[in-house]
This record gives structure tokens, sequence and C-alpha cells, in this order.
């Protein structure tokens, strides 16, 4: 598949002050399109080109295809990125299939929170934390980079960027603070529970 930048679902503003229309100008206009234009670049007349995105993340990893697993990889991510947040977002109110996954495999909501709070501040260096279920079962995970959760033989369901273009502008350095905020206030639950495996 040829990767194409999606518009994002909001306005620029839409997500102030938890999120500030200049990051996503830059997040958004620049690096996820610098993501895209890389992908196309590195996958063009290779056997890359006929597959799925979810097809590509896995079989660069295998590959050891850095070019693809960082510029594919971020492409799904941010892909995502955008849909797992909205304005209004965050709260304890979980859909009830969801909400049943995080008791049962993750000890709650404020376990879940904390978990996934505490994997996005001890990724050393740029990378991403995560809800994602692996073996039917949910798991927090974090990742380095561009890699994401399918590249480890698990669906992801949610995932902060946690690279400093995604906070620093609005957070500075405090990527604690960022990670609290953009779990309180801006995850959009119900596109969390639409990636759930059917
Ligand atoms: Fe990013």
């Amino acid at each position: 598949m040829t990767f194409k930048l999606p518009e994002l679902p909001y306005a620029y503003d839409a997500l102030a002050p938890y999120m500030s229309a200049e990051t996503l100008q830059f997040h958004h206009d620049k690096h996820h399109l610098a993501y895209v234009d890389n992908g196309n670049k590195a996958m063009a007349g290779t056997p890359y080109e006929s597959l799925s995105l979810e097809e590509i993340c896995k079989k660069a990893f295998a590959e050891k295809n850095a070019p693809l697993i960082n510029n594919a990889g971020q492409h799904y991510n941010h892909l995502h990125f955008w849909q797992w947040m909205k304005k209004g977002g965050g709260g304890k109110k979980l859909p009830a299939k969801l909400q049943a996954m995080v008791d049962k495999d993750l000890g709650g909501y404020d376990k879940m929170r904390t978990d996934f709070v505490q994997a996005g501040v001890t990724q050393f260096g740029s990378g991403w934390a995560w809800l994602a279920v692996k073996g039917g079962k949910l798991e927090v995970m974090k990742t380095p980079n561009g890699e994401n959760p399918l590249m480890h033989g698990a669906q992801p369901i949610l995932g902060c960027d946690v690279w400093e273009h995604s906070y620093y502008i609005d957070y500075r350095n405090a990527r604690q603070k960022y990670l609290e905020a953009w779990f309180d206030s801006l995850v959009n639950w119900e596109h969390v529970e639409s990636m759930l495996p059917k």
C-alpha cells in the first residue's frame, strides 16, 4: 500500500490546553508527513508495496528493515494516535467490554493508569507506551522509537507517543505530567475498544 497523510479528525485547537494547536501542527503536518514520505521511499519497488500496513510492520521487524520499522511503524502509530484522542476525552468511564478486560487483566482502572504512565516515563529516549492484547490478555507495554506491539506479537489498542515532539512545546521536559494529562483528559476510549480483537 502507499502511505497517505490523513486529515486530523478534529481542529488543530480542539485538544487545548492539554495539547496545543502548535504541537498538533508540527506533529501532524511535519513529523507524520515525514514518516509517510520516507516510508513510501523505502518501500518503492519492493514486495512491501503490495502488503497492508499491519503486514508491513510485522515483516519489516522480522527482516530487521530499519527504515521501514521506523517509518511504517510510525505511520501506523500516528494514524491511530490521532484517533486515540478527542476533545473531552479521558475519564474513568470505559466501554463495558474494555472495562471487564481492564479489571480482569490489569487490576482495575487506577492500576492500569499508574502502570501505563510508568511505562511512558521509563521508556528511555523516544518511543511509545501501550495497552495491547497478547494471547487474549491485556498488557501494558513500551517500545522504543517507531516500534509497536504488532512487531511483538500483540494487537495495540491504545498508544501514547512519548517522543519529545509530542510534548516538549506544551510540557517542556515534564513527560509524566504530559502522560497524566493525556490519559485523564484526551483518551478516546471508544476508539480504544474498537481496536479490541473481535
Ligand atoms: Fe509522534
